[in-house]
């Protein structure tokens, strides 16, 4: 893992290295991005923004999404974020050119991370990847995977049901091993030994996945791999925050449904305090 795309280079010399990570999905699913920076940069402040009212975005078109992505970063930016994260595998699939352009600090994206992650899991190079039908339509994985390694073979799958399942708290239900079974039937008959988990959602379906899929296929976590790719590039950049006090968390959400609190917590892993209502 070594270079990483920003817009403008050099411009990560006038951040703060005490300002916050901005995180941004597009509903909670990218809580599973901010798990995995709690525990691996412990030391890291976040404002996270998810699209509560809007999500979601999985089976929306591609203007819409990019003028909803484009309003988020911008939200972010004044917020004097250090480091923007699309956790949004569909906002980074058809917008992540677009934050990067509008952006003065660096941009990472789950996509990114989760190539080079499914490229490194994988011995076969037979990947298969997972996601929202927008993020399968727009070939974005296929594009980020063959840029490092034009000889990987993918076979791609959307997976429109995981979404309303994952929401539904069917993590370990008959029905959501059914939905897995019938999709990844064709993904696995093309002999892959690793598997992308190419959807916000998705950490939360591993263990059921892993019976599906069985012992020999890797599955991909970008979210795991998101934190790495983060770690990484703040050590580069000289980034990472030099004081060792706890870190704040702040979560923007422009709307808070039904059982806001019991999904938001299952993805986080742990309570979700400093709820703020954006109104759009
Ligand atoms: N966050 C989306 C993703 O990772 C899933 C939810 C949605 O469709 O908005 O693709």
């Amino acid at each position: 893992m070594g270079a990483f795309p920003t817009t403008l280079p050099g411009m990560s010399e006038h951040l703060d290295p005490r300002g916050a990570i901005g995180v941004f999905d597009s509903g909670v699913g990218g809580l599973t991005v901010v798990r995995a920076l709690m525990e691996r940069l412990p030391f890291e402040s976040i404002h996270y923004f998810g699209d509560t009212a809007r999500v979601p975005y999985g089976v929306k078109s591609v203007q819409t999404i990019a003028h909803y992505t484009t309003q988020i970063a911008e939200f972010l930016l004044e917020k004097r974020v250090k480091l923007l994260i699309i956790a949004c595998n569909t906002m980074a699939a058809v917008a992540a050119q677009l934050v990067r352009d509008l952006s003065p600090t660096p941009v990472l994206d789950v996509i990114d991370a989760g190539a080079v992650s499914a490229l490194a899991a994988s011995r076969s190079k037979r990947i298969g990847v997972i996601g929202t039908p927008t993020t399968i339509n727009s070939n974005a994985y296929a594009r980020a995977i063959h840029g490092i390694d034009p000889e990987a073979r993918l076979t791609s799958q959307a997976c429109a049901l995981f979404v309303p399942l994952v929401e539904e708290g069917w993590l370990d239900h008959p029905v959501t091993r059914l939905t897995a079974q019938e999709y990844l039937k064709p993904v696995l008959a093309e002999n892959i030994d690793s598997l992308v988990l190419g959807c916000t959602h998705y950490p939360l379906l591993k263990p059921l996945l892993r019976d599906v899929v069985g012992p020999d296929v890797a599955l991909v976590d970008s979210a795991e791999a998101m934190a790495e790719q983060t770690a990484a590039l703040l050590a580069q950049r000289n980034l990472s925050n030099p004081e060792r006090t706890p870190p704040t968390y702040h979560f923007w959400v422009t709307d808070v449904p039904l059982r806001f609190q019991t999904i938001g917590e299952r993805f986080l892993g742990r309570g979700l305090n400093n709820v703020h209502v954006v109104q759009w």
